[in-house]
């Protein structure tokens, strides 16, 4: 199978699984996993922070982020097609009584900083307390400039917000951007960063922060269900995904560049070429095919999400082989 649907796919290698078979473990929620502990240092050192935790997921990790920041009655700013807001169940307002303010997002995957900031409340009990905002990088597979980040975060900063960003791919921004991934990180209060997508490993995300938000976003972890015994088996694929799958995610990018390209020759399909930045395609094929494609494309071998536009995203798993595979099979599609 060609696995195109997303980057979470991705199945732990030879390699991977072996220095997991072999980790050190401890009771990680008495603070005793040697891997854990190594894979936390690990991920603070990487991102610039004090300190960092591991939990079980991505959504988890971004709800301990905003249960950290904010309290009971507080409101986050977020983009209106974020994963914080769209994608995790609604859990910040179902868990922790926090009222998300959904902003629309830009075509560079940027809100504007206009709107930002007409949506800080004033101090008025008619109103929640707006205390955080929430970014993501990347964000459909674009990548935020550094600059807009320096200018949100400062903005943030002067209006007493603090300031957190979903990364769960920030490695894919920092390749794309030639730049150390602190440098994306630095404006940021807290940083959650995923392991388990474009890096390869089965399961896992680190939040980094201070000290004192990672002690308190370790109560809120332990709260939520996720402070787990001998973890370092898979904090040791985390450790591994760090050490050897960053720099590989450039084949990731070019792969999807040339998905891009190829696929673009077709009139009968629109590619956004301005969102191919990273490892992900958007294609819309011609009204009211999708399903059909869906369908001939797996006869084929080939897994994509029907849609109206379609996402299509490049891993370790695909080859630039697999690439052409993909192609040929629905330009056939279309020239039956
Ligand atoms: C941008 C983004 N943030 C967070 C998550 C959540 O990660 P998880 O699936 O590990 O909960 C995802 C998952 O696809 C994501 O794409």
């Amino acid at each position: 199978m060609i696995d195109l649907r997303s980057d979470t796919v991705t199945r732990p290698t030879e390699a991977m699984r072996k220095v997991m078979s072999t980790a050190e473990v401890g009771d990680d929620v008495w603070g005793d996993d040697p891997t854990v502990n190594q894979l936390e240092a690990l991920a603070a050192d990487m991102l610039g922070k004090e300190a960092a935790l591991f939990v079980p997921s991505g959504t988890q990790s971004n709800l301990v982020a905003l249960l950290t920041h904010c309290q009971r009655g507080d409101e986050y700013l977020v983009g209106q097609d974020a994963h914080t807001y769209k994608y995790e169940g609604g859990g910040a307002a179902v868990l922790g009584s926090l009222q998300p303010q959904p902003l629309s997002i830009q075509q560079d995957g940027t809100i504007a900083l206009e709107h930002i900031l007409g949506a800080i409340k004033p101090h008025d009990f008619h109103f929640a307390r707006t205390r955080l905002l929430c970014l993501e990088n990347t964000i459909a597979g674009r990548v935020l400039p550094l600059d807009y980040i320096a200018a949100a975060c400062s903005l943030a900063k002067d209006c007493n917000l603090t300031t957190h960003l979903d990364g769960a791919r920030v490695f894919n921004a920092a390749v794309k951007l030639g730049c150390r991934v602190d440098q994306i990180a630095k404006d940021f209060d807290s940083v959650s960063v995923c392991l388990s997508k474009g890096l390869g490993a089965p399961v896992g995300s680190v939040l980094c922060g201070s000290r004192d938000f990672i002690h308190e976003a370790r109560r809120w972890r332990k709260m939520l269900g996720g402070g787990m015994r001998q973890a370092g088996i898979i904090a040791a694929a985390g450790i591994y995904a760090l050490q050897h799958n960053i720099d590989r995610l450039e084949e990731d990018h070019a792969n999807a560049a040339l998905l891009a390209e190829l696929l673009g020759k077709f009139d009968a399909l629109h590619i956004d070429h301005g969102w191919v930045q990273t490892n992900m395609v958007f294609m819309t094929p011609p009204k009211g095919t999708s399903e059909a494609l869906t369908d001939h494309l797996k006869q084929q071998g080939i897994l994509v999400d029907p849609g109206n536009t379609m996402r299509m995203v490049t891993h370790m798993q695909v080859s630039r082989d697999d690439i052409e595979t993909v192609v040929k099979a629905i330009v056939a599609f279309y020239q039956h």
